[in-house]
């Protein structure tokens, strides 16, 4: 029997940051299939995968035919267990995405060769280094004509202000790609297309140099020695702990539709990912293998069932082990109660598994009696902070097909708010509804959802607002501050006060003549 101790430490909890395209469900697929929690024959292609991995909670999401949700999956390699949080893969995203963040340890990035450093993958790096998540990166479609990639590691270094240390080296590109070249085990991997009648099968030559190498290399051979000793030379140090606070990026090669340096990549993940790390609370830190359970909700799923109102909380755990039938305290409202039916998400389901120590993910099925941020303890009043609110980027004004069910439309925004599906503001003048979202997508669900869940028709409509701020000043200044800025003053779903610009310029010439005013742009919660 392993000990808390043990368990804990075989666990790595993890998310993949990277652009719409880059190859994320394509990885995941070979991740998956590297760990036994999948047997496919062949190629499956990215969508087919879409449909098997992720859950189709949603209507909108099955008509859709996209994932808007983020789903959790575990899975066994090396000794390990891997708990990967997928983040949704569509053009459009919320908050979740961010959300997700908050509950991982660790992050991979996929990087399209052929387009480099993309702007979400810019936007999830800056909430991973706000926590000093350490990154692993996987510069994917090595099969195609790419970015050289020194230039790859370059823009890496000059967009994410991240130091590179290349673990493989890809020897050849696009039509060319010969293998990867592992640069610390001196071990040649062959790429087989994955049409070719040997794909799938792995084939390694030990040694650049050696014979066999030279063989493989053929004509080329001199010059790819001396490119990959050129890169062996010039490494930079190793060092984990680098790693470990974010500042440096071991860097794998590869093509994730052939499943092709992806073992490369997964063999250090293990190696090298953190396990469960210390969470910081407001009162002490809370190591992970302590013997008491504690652990915070970072997703609200609902929809399981549209007739029965239900809705999973994914809780993240942070330390402790969780057995069913265990009574946990929820810190926001003091009430105690007996958890006998929580789902873990073993990826392979015929292998369900009701073990979950910190690190995992457990979803508990409830009626909207946990919010985001909920706090489980087995007694102790522990607040975690951590899970923010981002200010949308998209805003639109709520209009009524009928507006005697403005009371419904209330209750409906509020709990979708609670839920972190959408945010919304009253504006202090006048009586708008104001929803707010992180991407376009997020409006569509919001109106499905008012439909569907509380039988409330509506229309959006654009509004002229840029970008909201979470305000905070002294109490003494606050009452001239909403008389002088009362245009632009809004309460959010918790009551708080959100300035909305009109423009960017007007934050930029409203933050100068207030210098005694901080505007926030997310509001990071003490929880519980
Ligand atoms: P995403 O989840 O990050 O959005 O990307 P996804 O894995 O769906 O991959 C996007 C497209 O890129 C897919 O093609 C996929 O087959 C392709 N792809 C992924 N990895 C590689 C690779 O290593 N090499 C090459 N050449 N292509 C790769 P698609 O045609 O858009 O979709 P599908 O019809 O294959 O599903």
């Amino acid at each position: 029997m392993e000990t808390l101790a043990e368990e804990v430490a075989s666990r790595r909890t993890f998310a993949i940051i990277s652009h719409p395209d880059a190859g994320k469900t394509t990885l995941t697929e070979k991740l998956l299939l590297l760990g036994g929690a999948i047997q496919l024959a062949g190629q499956v292609k990215g969508r087919r995968l879409r449909h098997h991995t992720h859950s189709d909670w949603m209507r909108l999401e099955r008509e859709r035919g996209i994932s808007i949700t983020t789903s959790v999956m575990q899975f066994p390699y090396g000794g390990c267990l891997l708990n990967l949080l997928d983040t949704p893969g569509h053009e459009d995203f919320s908050e979740d995405t961010y959300r997700t963040l908050s509950a991982v340890d660790s992050a991979l990035m996929v990087i399209d060769a052929a387009k480099g450093v993309e702007e979400r993958t810019l936007k999830l790096m800056e909430v991973a280094r706000r926590r000093n998540t350490p990154v692993m990166t996987f510069i994917n479609k090595m099969d195609r004509e790419g970015l050289p990639p020194l230039a790859l590691l370059d823009e890496i270094e000059k967009k994410l202000g991240l130091l590179t240390v290349p673990f493989t080296w890809p020897i050849g590109q696009g039509r060319d790609l010969l293998g990867v070249y592992h640069l610390r085990e001196d071990q040649i991997s062959i790429y087989r297309a994955p049409d070719h009648e040997h794909a799938g099968v792995e084939d390694r030559i030990e040694g650049l140099t050696s014979d066999p190498g030279q063989v493989f290399l053929g004509p080329s051979a001199t010059r790819l020695v001396e490119e990959c000793e050129l890169v062996r030379g010039t490494l930079p140090a190793w060092n984990p702990e680098d790693y470990e606070e974010g500042l440096a990026t071991p860097v794998f090669f590869g093509s994730a539709l052939g499943g092709f340096g992806v073992r490369e990549l997964l063999d250090a993940f293990c190696t090298f990912a953190p396990s469960p790390r210390p969470q910081w609370s407001t009162t002490r830190t809370v190591r992970p293998e302590e013997a008491s359970l504690s652990g915070f909700v970072f997703k609200i799923q609902a929809n399981l069932d549209p007739q029965h109102h239900d809705r999973m909380a994914f809780v993240r755990l942070c330390s402790g082990r969780y057995q069913p039938g265990m009574r946990w305290f929820q810190v926001r409202t003091g009430r105690s109660f007996k958890v006998a039916d929580a789902r873990t998400f073993f990826a392979n389901a015929r292998s369900q598994t009701n073990a979950a120590v910190a690190g995992d993910i457990l979803g508990l099925p409830n009626h909207g009696t946990i919010q985001i941020g909920d706090v489980f303890t087995e007694g102790e009043r522990l607040s975690f902070a951590g899970v923010p609110n981002f200010a949308p980027e998209w805003f639109r004004r709520v209009i009524l097909d009928d507006p005697l069910r403005s009371k419904t439309l209330a209750r409906g925004l509020q709990e979708l708010a609670e839920e972190g599906a959408a945010q919304f503001f009253r504006p202090l003048i006048g009586q708008e509804w104001i929803v707010g979202a992180i991407g376009p997508l997020q409006f569509e669900v919001v109106a499905a959802r008012l439909a569907d869940e509380y039988a409330v028709r509506c229309r959006f409509e654009p509004l002229p607002i840029a970008t909201a701020r979470w305000v905070e000043t002294e109490p003494d200044l606050l009452a001239e501050l909403q008389v002088r800025l009362a245009a632009y003053l809004a309460h959010d779903h918790l009551g708080d006060l959100v300035y909305l610009a009109p423009s960017r310029v007007h934050l930029e010439l409203t933050e100068e003549r207030h210098p005694e005013v901080r505007f926030h742009p997310t509001r990071e919660r003490v929880l519980a």
